[in-house]
């Protein structure tokens, strides 16, 4: 059975003075634990966005969405109607593996993120996006985090991996390389590929939550496909604010975690040269490539010249 980790995790821990997180203004109705007394109260409107996003990406995901995922939306049934009930979808998702999904009220500081997911507790931005940008939002909401993110804590693997992620989190700033495992972070839990027997396929939330991504990642020919190598990974560059120009293909979640938290990333840190990264549309002598992408897409300027998704 799940065994919840209620020992050494139960107050923040203080970090060390001389560790640099981005400050963010704590709005004053939350506590030190940035959690939301409780989940907002939608309107007619906040569910039927829900149900039209939702009903957009189900028309793209079958053949392009990791089955794993896809079995993690049906176990939940996220489909059932509006905005999911966290109290609900906490207490099912709690009984296949132990974790649960707390409201907070906008992107919250690092550490406290890291001391959630170590928890087990994902934080889930609270408010939906509107009709006017129904399309793409920067900051995550609830339907980038609940769709997006969800879903995989069912499984038993990948809900390891989140967590162990926390307490690696904590690590990383204390070396202040936060960087390096927030590239990790980014080209597995949001924009991650996985090998299936009919193909690849997409874990990542960023990938799974939005329409165009969703096919670009595994079938447009820009984009770099590459087997994740750890080393190589945490010292990519990425963009937040286009698709993206390589995706990094695990073959399981066993071999993620097997990468990741079965190796000790001390020496990697202490090994890391401060700001030093490969650029993100780069192929390397040691890569093993999948798809060598055309960058098409990026070399016509991408998103901000309309270019289109190829
Ligand atoms: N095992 C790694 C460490 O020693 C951390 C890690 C865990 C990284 C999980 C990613 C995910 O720091
Ligand atoms: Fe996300």
């Amino acid at each position: 059975m799940i065994q919840k980790n209620t020992t050494a995790f139960e107050a923040i821990p203080e970090l060390p003075t001389d560790t640099f997180t981005a400050p963010l203004a704590k709005p004053d109705h939350v506590g030190l634990d940035w959690l939301e007394p409780k989940q907002r109260v939608y309107t007619a409107e906040d569910h039927h966005i829900w149900d039209d996003l939702f009903k957009r990406q189900m028309d793209i995901l079958p053949g392009r969405a990791a089955t794993a995922f896809l079995d993690g939306l049906k176990r939940l049934d996220l489909g059932r109607g509006g905005v999911p009930d966290f109290q609900e979808m906490s207490e099912e998702l709690s009984a296949i593996t132990g974790w649960e999904v707390v409201p907070v009220p906008m992107l919250i500081p690092d550490h406290v993120f890291f001391w959630h997911l170590a928890n087990r507790r994902f934080p889930a931005g609270n408010f939906i996006r509107t009709r006017e940008t129904f399309d793409y939002i920067q900051e995550p909401d609830v339907f980038h985090d609940v769709f997006g993110h969800v879903p995989l804590l069912t499984d038993p693997v990948f809900a390891d991996y989140m967590e162990a992620y926390g307490r690696a989190g904590w690590k990383a700033l204390k070396y202040n390389r936060l960087k390096a495992l927030s590239a990790l972070y980014w080209y597995t839990v949001e924009f991650g590929l996985i090998n299936e027997a009919d193909g690849i396929k997409s874990y990542g939330a960023g990938i799974l939550s939005g329409p165009t991504e969703a096919v670009f990642a595994v079938e447009a020919k820009s984009p770099n496909r590459i087997h994740l190598d750890v080393d190589r990974v945490v010292r990519t560059d990425y963009v937040i604010s286009d698709l993206q120009p390589t995706y990094f293909v695990i073959d399981s979640f066993k071999e993620l975690f097997a990468m990741t938290v079965d190796r000790d990333f001390n020496d990697l840190y202490e090994s890391l040269d401060p700001g030093f990264t490969f650029a993100n549309c780069a192929v390397l002598p040691q890569d093993k490539v999948y798809h060598k992408g055309t960058q098409e897409y990026a070399l016509r300027g991408g998103a901000a010249s309309l270019a289109e998704p190829v």
